[in-house]
């Protein structure tokens, strides 16, 4: 059944592109559209953001139509470290002031950014209707794009456990430190409880070296194992480097002003994980997001 879909991909999104995007009946014909990755942490400030932005250029040098959405709703701040200055977000979508599309904004390589907004409290604590009608509002654009990239909040908000319960692929950002671990553990064990079929990758972020890293990362997945059963695969490590620092002074994400430093070479390699070609889901992602509300 995976495999079908799979083959029939390529020859669906290559009709999609004809499309108007504003076709809905030819929408449901279409059983889905672009891959997502979400990218998650248990802990706030490990580097969901900067590792987001940059798979986003990178990917999409690759000649992919790459669409960031924000899902730090409320605290959105991907637009900076790509210097877009978004003038709709989330909450112009929620409040029909504009259409999801219309709140999309390009920034460097040609991505494309939704802005999740920032400030407003109704944004940071939606409700399920809410919610529920920002999926739908999202919903179109899943066909316009070849990879979504969902950036999140810390945590184990509402929305984000709606996410993981839809998307086929998780890459979870940790730092080594045992305050990291411990709760990208609980995100990952939350996971799995509402996704037995997610495919999850582990990013060490910010280590101060290979050993630092390699410890973190033995110590994770001991623990999964022992308690879980499973555990996640280890994508990558990055150091901390202060090109990245540089980067988010330029708001321009550390691949592309500084595409020869530590972190970015390390960047890299995640963009190649294997497991972002495959990142399908079997139907609409949005509508599986819309039922694990239910
Ligand atoms: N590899 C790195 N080396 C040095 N600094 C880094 C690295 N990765 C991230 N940082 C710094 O860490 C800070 C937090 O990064 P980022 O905003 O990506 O975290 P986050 O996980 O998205 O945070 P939040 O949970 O608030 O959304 C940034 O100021 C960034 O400059
Ligand atoms: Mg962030």
């Amino acid at each position: 059944m995976l495999n079908t879909t799979r083959f029939d991909f390529p020859r669906l999104r290559s009709l999609t592109r004809f499309l108007k995007p504003s076709e809905p009946d030819l929408d449901k014909t279409t059983p889905h559209g672009a891959r997502v990755v979400c990218v998650a942490s248990g802990k706030g400030g490990t580097g969901k953001s900067i590792l987001t932005s940059n798979l986003a250029v990178l990917r999409a040098q690759r000649g992919e139509r790459v669409l960031l959405i924000d899902f730090d709703a409320g605290l959105a701040n991907a637009h900076l470290l790509l210097g877009l200055a978004p003038r709709f977000d989330f909450g112009h979508v929620l409040d029909g002031t504009v259409r999801a599309r219309e709140a999309v904004v390009e920034g460097p390589q040609g991505v494309h950014l939704i802005s999740g907004g920032v400030g407003r409290h109704a944004l940071a604590n939606p409700t399920r209707r809410e919610l529920e009608q920002l999926f739908e509002a999202l919903r179109p654009l899943e066909f316009e794009y070849d990879l979504i990239l969902v950036d999140h909040g810390a945590g184990l908000s509402y929305s984000t456990v709606a996410h993981l319960a839809a998307t086929s692929t998780l890459l979870l950002v940790t730092n080594h430190e045992v305050t990291a671990l411990s709760d990208a553990y609980a995100l990952y064990k939350r996971a799995q409880m509402v996704n037995q079929h997610l495919r999850v990758g582990m990013v060490l972020n910010r280590c101060p070296d290979e050993r630092s890293a390699a410890m973190g990362w033995e110590r994770f997945k001991k623990t999964s194992l022992q308690f879980l059963g499973t555990h996640p695969e280890l994508v990558g490590w990055v150091p901390a480097d202060e090109a990245v620092g540089r980067s988010v002074q330029l708001r321009k994400p550390v691949s592309l002003c500084e595409p020869g430093s530590a972190a970015a070479l390390a960047i890299t390699k995640v963009a190649g994980w294997s497991a972002i070609e495959t990142a399908r889901t079997p139907s609409s992602f949005y509508e599986r997001a819309k039922k694990a509300l239910r």
